[in-house]
């Protein structure tokens, strides 16, 4: 007996632009699950009556994107350690009784695109994660759960990377400060935490330049100029990752390019790994992602679907 097909969306505002839907049709296709999967526009003061609405008629689970991830969080019943980490929930398991389960798939989808899709291992390097606003939360705990040497995080507002290192528990030094601040680092370093109960112990290796990987978190590319960023950052074998994807991630890719990085990627499969951990999540199986990566690349080049 087939199983009824569950109904599942995307809710988010602007939706047009999301290639949720696309994705989770491939993953339906390639493992043979009836699956209805919509984007819905929620308006921006009605996501949590959309959301009701979308459950009472028989929505099992929802992906939720900008700019309802932190009341997405607050929406639920219970929610997974990494969820509560993020303080922002992008996958909601939507149960009969009308409960609600709340995860963030984002930082996890990050990490398998660094080291399954693009082979780095990231213990023992040096990560640079530009931006501290809700995208560079949610990937922090998992790029920190890698076990890197150090993690500096430097934010245009200085005291929101303050803010969110102090929160951080790595298991070497996390740290953070401002954009116009990075090329003084070590000495210009603000405020240095150590993860470990020792604190205080003298790094021999203070979360300076060069760095390995760079992430970009930040949101400048939409306006089509990288963050501001001095020269001398990247190390010899230096990895420049956007979380974005598409035109948004081309500023700062463009800027790694030229600074000599080795790779450089966008988020397209970071996009794809955190829907299959959603997908994974509500059906239990979990979708083959590099031919769906091959595919959305394929997509966004042509700039169609
Ligand atoms: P998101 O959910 O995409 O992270 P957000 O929470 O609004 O969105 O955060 C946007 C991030 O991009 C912030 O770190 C922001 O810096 P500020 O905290 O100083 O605002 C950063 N950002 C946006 N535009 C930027 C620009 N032109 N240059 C550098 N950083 C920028």
């Amino acid at each position: 007996m087939s199983e009824p097909a569950g109904r599942y969306a995307v809710f988010g505002n602007p939706i047009a632009h999301s290639r949720s839907p696309w994705i989770h049709r491939r993953f339906a296709e390639q493992t043979g699950r009836p699956l209805h999967y919509e984007a819905i526009l929620a308006p921006r003061e009605g996501f949590a009556a959309a959301l009701d609405a979308f459950q009472a008629a028989g929505g099992r689970g929802a992906n939720v994107t900008l700019p309802f991830k932190e009341e997405a969080w607050r929406l639920c019943d219970e929610r997974t350690a990494r969820a509560e980490r993020a303080g922002a929930v992008n996958t909601l398991v939507l149960r009969e009784d009308g409960s609600r389960l709340g995860d963030n798939t984002d930082g996890v989808g990050l990490v398998r695109d660094l080291t399954v899709n693009l082979g780095l291992a990231l213990a023992g390097r040096r990560i640079l994660l530009l931006g501290a606003g809700g995208a560079a939360r949610g990937v922090l705990a998992p790029l920190l759960g890698e076990r890197p040497a150090a993690l500096h995080i430097a934010n245009r507002t200085a005291a929101k990377a303050l803010r969110l290192a102090a929160e951080a528990h790595g298991p070497g030094p996390v740290s953070g400060g401002g954009l116009d601040q990075l090329p003084d680092l070590p000495s210009g370093l603000l405020k240095l935490f150590q993860g470990w109960p020792d604190s205080g112990v003298i790094l021999d290796q203070p979360p300076g330049p060069p760095f390995d990987l760079l992430v970009n978190a930040t949101s400048a590319g939409i306006g089509g100029t990288p963050p501001a960023l001095p020269d001398g950052l990247l190390g010899p074998d230096a990895v420049c990752y956007d979380l974005a994807y598409g035109a948004a991630a081309q500023p700062f890719l463009r800027w790694a390019r030229g600074q000599g990085a080795r790779v450089t990627s966008d988020g397209t499969g970071m996009l794809v790994e955190q829907a299959a951990e959603s997908f994974a999540i509500w059906h239990g199986v979990r979708p083959h992602t590099a031919e769906v990566i091959a595919a959305l690349r394929r997509e966004l080049a042509a700039g169609s679907g």
